[in-house]
């Protein structure tokens, strides 16, 4: 044989191991695609694979790759259409369901489209801290399984205002993005003016928010929740209030004012008392974070971790703070409730309360993304069946059933 010939040889096998590696990638390519596409159709696996599966992780892993997977829009797209009965008007918009997935989840607004996908009807991302902060020392969240709850202290962990800032004007400058997004406003932990991380929160993200939460009941910072007292709340939101009108937009941003729910009847009462007053009102309340209490948790071997509590152990009360404040304010103040729903049924609770919008977060850990589409469907037949026709009809129409008895 020649050296032409040896070299047309070669060059023949070179092309040839060329077409099969370009044939193996694109049949592996074809066929994940084709996997993630019925596997997105299959949302029972994640009932049954996935969660248990991504319950073997520790927590904190859990919920970056819970991130991560909305963030690339690798979680099942919800093929559940609303029902008429669950569109909810907010703030001259109208959902097209009350549920919303509750602050703490998308703490630097990466999983925003992902969520939407899920079937929310509004996403809050958040807490966001005007500098960047790494929070608490790890492990910092803990699942108590067999109550179904998480205690966590993450302690404000945020990527800071410029990054979150960066991620959300993208989202608005998408054509096909229209979902009503809310931002969840804290102070760094060392900051020396604690009021002037909020009026900056304000300033940063008025502008690109449908609605902005002053979160000052975080158990996870220390003297954060003081600033519910009387005093340092008619300051603080005062000043927020200053820091809106200041803003250079046609729209008012709505502000919600986000509460702890171990506050006592006559912290509550000063808590009106100050939104009441014309200089420090607030558009909205979120009842409630997550507790202090181990309640209903004692026997749990995690109980004794440091942090907030939530899940099912914290439902009942949040709940009672819903209808103690929808009674306090005359149902004037529109309310998210947020505490321990794992169904439409626990929604359809919270909205009877007092609440006219809720938020999930814990139950999703343990049920996975079916969860929205099972408790919007939930919500939906009961309304009907107990003969209203929209969320806002049944709004606080039991709120007193859910009182503390005397
Ligand atoms: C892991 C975790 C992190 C949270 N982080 C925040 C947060 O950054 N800001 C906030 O306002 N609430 C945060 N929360 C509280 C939730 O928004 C919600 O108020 C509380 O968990 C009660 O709802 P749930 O029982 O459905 O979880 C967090 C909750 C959990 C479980």
């Amino acid at each position: 044989m020649d050296q032409d010939h040896l070299n047309n040889a070669a060059r023949k096998t070179w092309k040839f191991g060329r077409l099969r590696s370009l044939f193996i990638v694109t049949a592996g390519a074809t066929a994940v695609v084709a996997g993630l596409t019925a596997y997105k159709k299959q949302e029972q696996m994640f009932r049954t694979f996935v969660m248990p599966v991504v319950r073997l992780l520790p927590a904190e892993t859990s919920h970056h790759l819970a991130v991560l997977a909305c963030k690339y829009r690798m979680c099942p797209v919800s093929q559940y259409q609303d029902d008429i009965n669950l569109h909810t008007p907010f703030f001259g918009r109208l959902l097209s369901n009350p549920i919303g997935i509750a602050a703490g989840f998308d703490k630097n607004a990466e999983a925003v489209s992902g969520l939407r996908d899920l079937g929310f009807g509004f996403i809050e991302v958040g807490t966001v801290t005007p500098v960047a902060q790494e929070g608490n020392p790890k492990p910092r969240v803990f699942r108590l399984s067999n109550d179904r709850a998480i205690i966590n202290r993450y302690g404000f962990n945020s990527e800071g205002h410029q990054a979150v800032l960066q991620r959300l004007r993208l989202l608005r400058s998408r054509e096909d993005f229209n979902g009503v997004v809310g931002v969840n406003l804290g102070r760094n932990k060392s900051t020396m003016s604690p009021i002037a991380d909020y009026v900056q929160g304000v300033r940063v993200f008025g502008p690109v928010a449908d609605y902005l939460v002053i979160n000052v009941s975080s158990p996870n910072t220390k003297g954060l929740r003081d600033m519910q007292n009387k005093d340092k709340l008619a300051e603080l939101l005062e000043q927020v209030n200053n820091a809106r009108s200041g803003l250079d937009t046609n729209k008012k941003v709505p502000i919600f004012l986000k509460l702890s729910p171990d506050l006592s009847l006559d912290d509550m009462k000063d808590i009106v008392w100050v939104i009441k007053r014309k200089q420090s009102p607030v558009d909205g309340l979120i009842v409630s974070n997550t507790t202090v209490s181990r309640k209903n948790v004692e026997s749990n071997e995690l109980a004794s971790q440091e942090g907030g509590l939530s899940g099912p152990p914290l439902k009942a009360r949040s709940t009672e703070m819903i209808a103690q404040m929808y009674e306090l304010t005359g149902g004037k103040i529109p309310i998210i409730g947020v505490g321990g729903v794992a169904s439409g049924y626990d929604a359809y609770e919270k909205i009877e309360a007092g609440a006219s919008y809720v938020q999930v977060y814990t139950a999703l850990v343990y049920e996975g993304p079916n969860l929205v589409a099972d408790i919007k469907a939930e919500l939906s037949s009961l309304i009907t069946q107990l003969g209203h026709t929209s969320v806002q009809d049944v709004v606080g129409t039991n709120s007193k059933f859910y009182l503390p008895k005397k």
